[in-house]
């Protein structure tokens, strides 16, 4: 699996970049296809970024990350 690290990943917010990724766990999910995470907003919050301690304000569990790809490992 391809490591990336914050830098690499924060380009990967919906804005900078076409491909829009987010990290929860020390794993990178693209969201890119999701039309959920559209300009890499999703609800509050951006992607690009770690979300790990995010997931206590979202009214689902991590079961949602079974339905995107990973991609890569944060480093
Ligand atoms: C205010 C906070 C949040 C709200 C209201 C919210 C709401 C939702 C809803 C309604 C869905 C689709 C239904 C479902 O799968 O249960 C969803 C999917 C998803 N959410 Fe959240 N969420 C929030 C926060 C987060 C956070 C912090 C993360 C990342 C750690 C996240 C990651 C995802 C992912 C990956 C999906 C699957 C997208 C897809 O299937 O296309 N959500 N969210």
């Amino acid at each position: 699996m391809t490591e990336y690290t914050r830098s690499q990943l924060a380009l990967r917010n919906g804005q900078d970049r076409d491909e829009i990724w987010v990290a929860y766990q020390g794993k990178i999910f693209d969201v890119t296809q999701s039309r959920l995470w559209r300009n890499g907003k999703h609800y509050e919050h951006w992607a690009g970024q770690d979300l790990t301690d995010e997931l206590v304000d979202a009214p689902h569990t991590e079961k949602v990350f079974e339905r995107m790809t990973q991609i890569g490992i944060l480093v």
